[in-house]
């Protein structure tokens, strides 16, 4: 018996030179397939690594849950989002002032480019209608309204075509107080949002039944409503709609007692100063943002900030979609892009005020912000 079965003594088998060449082969054959198979793990990681960069195509899915805490100050929803989505298409590296335009039959409007992809200029804009049934584009990007209903606009770039990012366009017909013909309508406004309640505090100002505040006119430090039913149930509604699109909108500050907006404005003041403004120079600037107290309609307890209170929610689909859905609730859009010299504030896409379907139908039909539909200042 072999005791000794590795021992190196052992005499070595004798191979042949042709065996011998054919096991080299095969070694060789198995090293390049390892090879290959590296290079295709390589490339798989970094195709992922490129989708992950590019904002979700127009379909994206996930799963939902909703979360909402009713404290004293204030109503806090946290949502994450189920359902697929439908969104306008940005692969591109174009950045636009806005992905969405409303506008009237005969209107025209034309989003801002703020940045072009690399090694684009402005000449290389194509701008393409996806009905010119609905809405013209020249090739400036001036949009046109033809007929009421919902278009795109896409923009690429002739220096790269893949460089493409898509507007979503809705045209409106006339606006009309008596127009009670719910055909066309979505079907969330059908169930009309009531007219929000009227309180007798002395002290508030009501015009035509709704309630004004603004760097004009205040309400009375003990005005402490808390966040009206109302507002909250009809906001539940919009983010329960929103999130059947696969988006999330949830409450970030709803209503605010005197105090905490005497809190909120005054650090903002401080923050002012700590970037070397003077007390006064500090005012004018927080003012373009926040209201003193006793001037916030969030001490009314019918508006809501939603989200995320930065620029950067206005690119958002959620902030798209708001702007778009929000009056069939019953809420506007209370700062809006434009009226900045009417409301005094800066643009907050994410504010919403709750007025009842009604109101907010028509302000949203006539482009309007609601000092105007008041004709107030
Ligand atoms: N940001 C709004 C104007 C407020 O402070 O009420
Ligand atoms: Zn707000």
């Amino acid at each position: 018996m072999d005791n000794n079965r590795y021992s190196s003594n052992r005499p070595r088998r004798k191979v042949s030179r042709r065996t011998y060449r054919n096991r080299r082969l095969a070694a060789l054959a198995i090293i390049a397939l390892l090879v290959l198979i590296l290079i295709v793990l390589i490339a798989n990681a970094c195709a992922d690594g490129k989708d992950k960069k590019k904002p979700a195509d127009s379909k994206t899915a996930s799963t939902m849950t909703t979360t909402t805490t009713v404290t004293d100050a204030a109503i806090v929803t946290t949502s994450t989002t189920t359902a697929v989505a439908t969104v306008p298409k940005n692969d591109s590296d174009f950045k636009l002032d806005r992905q969405t335009i409303s506008i009237m039959v005969g209107e025209s409007d034309m989003p801002r480019v703020l940045e072009y992809p690399e090694g684009t200029v402005e000449a290389d804009e194509r701008w393409t209608s996806s009905d010119k049934e609905i809405a013209t584009v020249d090739s400036y990007g001036h949009i046109t309204g033809v007929a009421p209903g919902v278009c795109y606009v896409i923009l690429k770039s002739a220096a790269d075509l893949n460089q493409e990012v898509m507007i979503k366009v809705t045209v409106r017909g006339e606006a009309s107080d008596e127009d009670d013909d719910t055909t066309t309508k979505p079907q969330s406004s059908r169930t009309e949002a009531p007219a929000p309640p009227v309180h007798d505090t002395e002290g508030l100002t009501y015009i035509d039944g709704i309630l004004l505040v603004n760097k004009e006119y205040g309400v009375p430090a003990t005005f402490e409503p808390k966040l009206e039913q109302i507002c909250y149930d009809k906001f539940n509604e919009l983010s329960t709609a929103a999130a059947k699109e696969g988006l999330s909108i949830y409450i970030s500050s709803g209503y605010r007692s005197y105090k905490d907006q005497e809190t909120i404005y005054n650090n903002y003041i401080e923050d002012e100063k700590k970037k070397g403004n003077s007390e006064s120079e500090a005012k004018k600037i927080v003012d373009t943002y926040s209201a003193r107290p006793g001037y916030s309609e969030h001490q009314s307890g019918l508006c809501i900030d939603v989200n995320t209170i930065n620029d950067a929610f206005g690119y958002t689909p959620e902030a798209a979609w708001l702007a778009e859905h929000a009056h069939e609730y019953g809420f506007i859009i209370r700062y809006p892009q434009g009226k900045e010299a009417i409301t005094g504030y800066q643009y907050e896409p994410w504010h919403i005020r709750y007025v009842g379907s009604k109101v907010a139908d028509k302000i949203y039909k006539n482009g309007q912000c609601l000092e105007e539909y008041l004709n107030v200042g």
